[in-house]
C-alpha cells in the first residue's frame, strides 16, 4: 500500500505535500518523506514514524520551493527506517521516485544495476526505479520513463521528477491507484482524492497503464507506448469536511455513528416507492439472466468476507442460488469449480485490495461475470467488474472497518430480494416485508446506537482480560466473527469467535472463572439451543454478555449482562448487533490506550499481496 503525492504550482510545495499526506496516513504510517525541487536540486527530508515526526523535522527546517513528492509508507521490501522512507533518488541525485506498490522483478534488477556500479542506500524495491532511470537516461524524461517501464514488472503508482527537467512531474499508474487533481495554473497528483480536495475538485482517475505529464500550465496523458490518449476530468460533489473527524475523537467512532445515515443513503432508491419490491436500476438484468446463475462464489477479504458470510444466508434464502464465500487470498490461486454460469461477487470496500482484484481478474479470464459490491466509485475493482453495486457509507477513514461493513451487508440483502424475485425464488409478501423491515433499519441502528455508555461501561471491565470469546449460531455466528476481528485488531486483545454448539470439541477448554464470553442470541429458531450452550460457559463461571432482542427477559436469568436491541426479524439480526460489537471493541480499544484509527502493524488498504 503506501500513499504518494506530488504538486507543481506557485505555492510552498512542502506545505501542499504534508496536508495531502494527511489524508493519506490511512494507507500506510510507518515512515513518510518529501522531495522538493529548490534552485537546481532537490532536498529530501525521510524520517521513520508517524507523520507527525516528518511534519515537526520540516517545521524546524523547512524547504522551500514550489514543486515536490511525498508518501507515507506501509513497509513492503525492508524494514520501516529513514533509509527505508521514500522518496528514493539514484546515485548522482539526478531523478526522485515515490512509489505505491511492488517491483516484482528488483531483485534481479538491483544485481544487475550493482553490477553495473550502482550503489543503492535503502533495501526497497523502488530504488531500483530510480537508478534505471539514471542507467538508461536518454537525455530526455519522458522517453526514460519509458523505456524503464519496459523493465519494471509488477504493480506501481509511480511519481517521477529529474533534475534535468525542472518544471515537470510524471505519474504512471500500474495496478495501483493514483489520480490527478487539476488546477489554475497548479496540478496535483495523490493516491486518493482527499489529498487534492483542499485545492480542487476537478480530477482524473488514471486508467491502468496511464502515464501523465504534469506541468503548472497543463496535464498530457499517454499509454505507456507514449500514445496521447484523450481524459475526461470528473467533478468530485462530495464534501471535504466529510472525511474529517467531525468532533468525535477518533474517526471510528464518528464512522460507527454515521450508519443510520449510511445506511439509509445504502437504502435510497433501492426500495420501490410503492414498498412492495426492491430496484437496483445498476442491475438491469433479465429474468433470464438471473434463472442462469447455477451457483455464486464471493470473494473477499477481511470484515468484507464476513459481510459475505451474511450475504450466503441472504442469497440462499432469497434467491435459491448455492453460494460459497471464499478468502480471496486463498480462492486466487484455487481452481474453483466453475461454470460459465456462475456468477462471482467480489465484496470491498476501498475497491483496490489486491487479493480481490486478482480474484476479480481470474474470474474474468476465465470468462465469468462478476458483480463488485464497493464503496469507492471509480476504484479498480468498480472498473473492472462487469456490475457494480455502490454502497454509498462515505469515505471510511478508520483502519477498523465499520460502517463500510454495514452497508455492505444491506448491498446484499437488497442483492438476495432482487434476484430472488427475479427467478420468481421468493414470493411477493417475503420481499414486500423485507422492504419494510429494512426501511426501518436506520432508526433502530439509532436506538443501537444510544446505548453507547452503557457499552463503554461493559468494555472498561472486559479490557482487563486478555481473551474474549464471541459465540452464535446462524447468523449470530457470522457476525460473531467480525466482533472478534474487530475487538482483536484494534484492542490487541485475544478473540475468537466460534459456533456456539462448537465450543464442547475443543475450545470449552479455554473458558475459566470471569473471562469475558459475548452470546449472541438473536435466532430465534435456534434460541433454546443457543441458550444451552451459553448455560455451558456459565457451568464453567465465564462472566457472559448476551446481546438478545429488546423484550427477552429469559434470557436475563441465565447470563451476567444483557445489551438488548431493538426488535427485528432474525434474518435482519446482523444489522442491529454490529454496532454494539464494535462499541466494545472501540471502548476497549480506549481503555487500553490503543491508538484506535491506526492500529499497528495495519493499513487501511492493501494493496499488496
Ligand atoms: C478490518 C478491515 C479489513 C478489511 C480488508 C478488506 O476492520 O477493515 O479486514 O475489511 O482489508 O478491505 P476491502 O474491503 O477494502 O477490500
Amino acid at each position: 500500500m503506501c500513499g504518494i503525492v506530488g504538486y507543481i504550482g506557485p505555492r510552498p510545495a512542502q506545505d501542499v505535500l504534508l496536508s495531502g499526506l494527511s489524508k493519506l496516513e490511512y494507507r500506510g504510517y510507518d515512515s513518510a518523506g518529501v522531495a522538493v525541487w529548490n534552485d537546481g536540486d532537490f532536498q529530501l527530508e525521510k524520517s521513520v514514524g508517524r507523520l507527525a515526526v516528518l511534519s515537526d523535522r520540516l517545521e524546524a527546517q523547512p524547504l522551500v520551493g514550489n514543486q515536490g513528492i511525498g508518501h507515507t509508507r506501509w513497509a513492503t521490501h525492508g524494514r520501516p527506517s529513514d533509509a527505508n522512507a521514500h522518496p528514493h533518488a539514484d546515485c548522482s541525485s539526478a531523478f526522485v521516485v515515490v512509489h505505491n506498490g511492488i517491483i516484482e522483478n528488483y531483485m534481479q534488477l538491483r544485481e544487475e544495476l550493482t553490477a553495473s556500479g550502482h550503489t543503492f542506500a535503502s533495501e526497497t524495491d523502488t530504488e531500483v526505479v530510480a537508478h534505471l532511470l539514471e542507467e538508461k537516461w536518454t537525455g530526455d524524461l519522458f522517453s526514460t520513463v519509458l523505456q524503464v517501464l519496459q523493465v519494471v514488472r509488477g504493480a506501481y503508482a509511480l511519481g517521477i521528477m529529474a533534475k534535468a527537467e525542472p518544471g515537470k512531474l510524471i505519474a504512471v499508474r500500474k495496478h495501483s491507484p493514483l489520480i490527478i487533481g487539476l488546477g489554475d495554473g497548479e496540478n496535483f497528483i495523490a493516491s486518493d482524492i482527499p489529498a487534492v480536495l483542499e485545492y480542487t475538485r476537478d480530477v482524473y482517475i488514471l486508467e491502468e497503464g496511464e502515464l501523465a505529464v504534469l506541468t503548472r500550465d497543463g496535464v498530457a496523458c499517454f499509454d505507456l507506448e507514449g500514445h496521447p490518449v484523450h481524459f475526461e476530468p470528473l467533478r468530485v460533489t462530495w464534501d471535504a469536511v466529510a472525511a474529517e473527524r467531525g468532533g468525535y475523537p477518533h474517526f471510528m467512532l464518528k464512522e460507527i455513528h454515521e450508519q443510520p445515515k449510511a445506511v439509509r443513503d445504502t437504502l435510497s432508491g433501492r426500495l420501490s416507492e410503492d414498498g412492495l419490491s426492491v430496484c437496483l436500476p445498476e442491475l438491469p438484468w433479465s429474468v433470464e439472466q438471473a434463472k442462469q446463475i447455477d451457483r455464486i462464489h464471493i470473494v473477499a477479504c477481511g470484515t468484507s468476507y464476513h459481510a459475505g458470510l451474511v450475504g450466503k444466508v441472504a442469497i440462499e434464502t432469497l434467491a435459491r442460488i448455492p453460494v460459497d464465500v471464499e478468502i480471496a487470498s486463498e480462492y486466487r490461486y484455487r481452481n474453483p469449480i466453475v461454470t460459465d454460469q456462475t456468477l462471482i461477487v467480489v465484496i470491498s470496500q476501498s475497491g483496490e485490495t489486491a487479493d480481490t482484484l486478482a480474484a476479480l481478474r481470474k474470474a474474468k479470464a476465465s470468462g465469468n461475470r462478476v458483480l463488485a459490491i464497493t464503496n469507492v466509485v471509480g476504484s479498480s475493482v468498480a472498473r473492472e467488474a462487469d456490475d457494480v453495486i455502490i454502497t454509498w457509507a462515505g469515505p471510511e477513514i478508520s483502519v477498523a472497518s465499520t460502517k463500510a461493513y454495514t452497508t455492505q451487508l444491506v448491498a446484499l440483502y437488497l442483492f438476495a430480494a432482487y434476484v430472488g424475485a427475479l427467478r420468481s425464488a421468493v414470493d411477493p409478501g417475503t420481499v414486500a416485508q423485507l422492504v419494510k423491515d429494512l426501511a426501518t433499519m436506520p432508526e433502530k441502528l439509532e436506538e443501537v446506537l444510544d446505548t453507547a455508555p452503557l457499552i463503554e461501561q461493559i468494555a472498561n471491565e472486559f479490557s482487563a482480560w486478555n481473551d474474549a470469546f464471541f459465540l452464535g449460531r446462524g447468523l449470530d455466528y457470522s457476525v460473531a466473527l467480525e466482533g472478534a476481528l474487530k475487538y482483536k485488531e484494534i484492542s490487541y486483545i485475544h478473540a475468537e469467535a466460534y459456533p456456539a454448539g462448537e465450543l464442547k470439541h475443543g475450545t470449552l477448554a479455554l473458558i475459566t472463572e470471569g473471562v469475558p464470553v459475548v452470546a449472541m442470541v438473536t435466532q430465534d429458531a435456534l434460541y433454546e439451543k443457543s441458550l444451552s450452550n451459553i448455560k455451558e460457559v456459565k457451568a464453567r463461571d465465564a462472566h457472559v454478555l448476551a446481546l438478545a432482542w429488546a423484550g427477552d427477559a429469559e434470557i436475563a436469568k441465565s447470563v451476567d449482562r444483557v445489551l438488548y436491541v431493538p426488535r427485528t426479524v432474525s434474518f435482519l439480526a446482523p444489522l442491529m448487533l454490529i454496532a454494539p460489537l464494535q462499541l466494545l471493541a472501540y471502548y476497549a480499544s480506549v481503555a487500553r490506550g490503543n491508538d484506535v484509527d491506526k492500529p499497528r502493524n495495519l493499513a487501511k488498504s492493501v494493496t499488496v499481496e
